[in-house]
């Protein structure tokens, strides 16, 4: 039976892993302040001490604009962190599970990004993310990093679904932008994969080690994407909003710069695993259902 070790219990896709990965073997499931990657050798005297066979890593500073400003932090946590557990994940042989980003790209592609284009960072956070993704190359082990996209979770509130559904109930126009595109990606989605692919055993992912793309399938603008949360909302006689106007990034300005299309094309993924991802819009039917 293997021990796994999940970091980032808490977050939207650690919350969802600690219930899939839990079938799995002995897992154990910890987060800030248990463990703080600000200081990645908390991480690394936790490994020593536990011996995993598998490390999942689910943490990262998120905070896209606040990134800009609090680098320092950003930094230690999604490029110095994961680069150290992986180098203690390769000392036990064990697999190191990583997730990364579509902002690792500047967006100016005009079709979905696949592993081998070139990543070129907008912002903080994705340059952040790029080293942490370089550093866990790096270090030598088995390792598999999936670079995901625009994940959510109808447990946060403070989310993008969440806030849609919050406005919608506040105000009659909604204003969406609708010149960022990606792929929405379920988090639940994000850690049925992942625990698919590990309950395959180690030897399985050595063979198969490496970068993947995996989100939503197809890809959707935030005005898109919105209009369906609002069609799909169970409680949709709660709602106040009457129309919404597409907008442009350039209406909203924020800190961090965001690339405008960064879909993802996962095509690497389901072929080598043998899975198929549900579209974007079939995994929030069944998100919201
Ligand atoms: N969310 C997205 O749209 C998106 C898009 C592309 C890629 N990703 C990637 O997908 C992965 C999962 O993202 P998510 O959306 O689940 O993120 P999330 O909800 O923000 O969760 C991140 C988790 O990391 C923890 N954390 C933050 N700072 C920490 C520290 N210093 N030490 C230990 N733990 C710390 C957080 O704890 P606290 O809550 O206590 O801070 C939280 O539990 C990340 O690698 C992220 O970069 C996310």
């Amino acid at each position: 039976m293997a021990c796994i070790l999940l970091i980032g219990k808490n977050g939207q896709l650690g919350w969802e892993l600690h219930r899939t990965l839990a079938t799995l073997g002995e897992l154990m499931a910890v987060d800030y302040p248990e463990i703080d990657l600000e200081h990645p050798e908390t991480g690394r005297d936790l490994i020593r001490q536990i011996r995993p066979q598998m490390i999942v890593n689910a943490a990262a500073y998120t905070a896209v604009d606040q990134a800009e400003t609090e680098q320092e932090r950003a930094w230690k946590i999604n490029a110095i962190a994961p680069g150290l557990l992986a180098e203690e994940a390769q000392r036990l042989n064990a697999v190191f599970v990583h997730y990364s980003t579509d902002y690792v790209f500047d967006g100016k592609k005009g079709t979905p990004y696949i592993e081998d284009d070139i990543p070129n960072p907008l912002n903080f956070y994705g340059r952040s993310k790029l080293e942490g993704e370089r550093l866990v190359q790096e270090a030598g082990g088995v390792f598999l990093i999936l670079r995901t996209s625009w994940v959510y979770s109808l447990r946060q509130k403070g989310g993008f679904v969440g806030k849609v559904l919050q406005w919608s109930r506040q105000q009659e126009t909604l204003r969406m932008v609708a010149d960022q595109v990606s792929n929405p990606t379920w988090a639940r989605m994000l850690a049925e994969m992942t625990t698919q692919i590990l309950a395959r055993g180690e030897d399985y992912i050595h063979e198969r080690a490496g970068l993947y793309h995996l989100a939503g399938s197809g890809f959707a603008s935030r005005f898109e994407w919105a209009q369906l949360i609002l069609e799909l909302d169970p409680h949709r006689q709660e709602q106040t909003v009457k129309v919404i106007f597409p907008a442009l990034t350039s209406d909203f300005p924020t800190p961090a710069q965001r690339p405008l299309f960064s879909a993802l094309d996962c095509s690497r993924f389901g072929n080598s695993f043998h899975l198929v991802l549900p579209s974007w819009q079939k995994a929030l039917r069944l998100a919201v259902d």
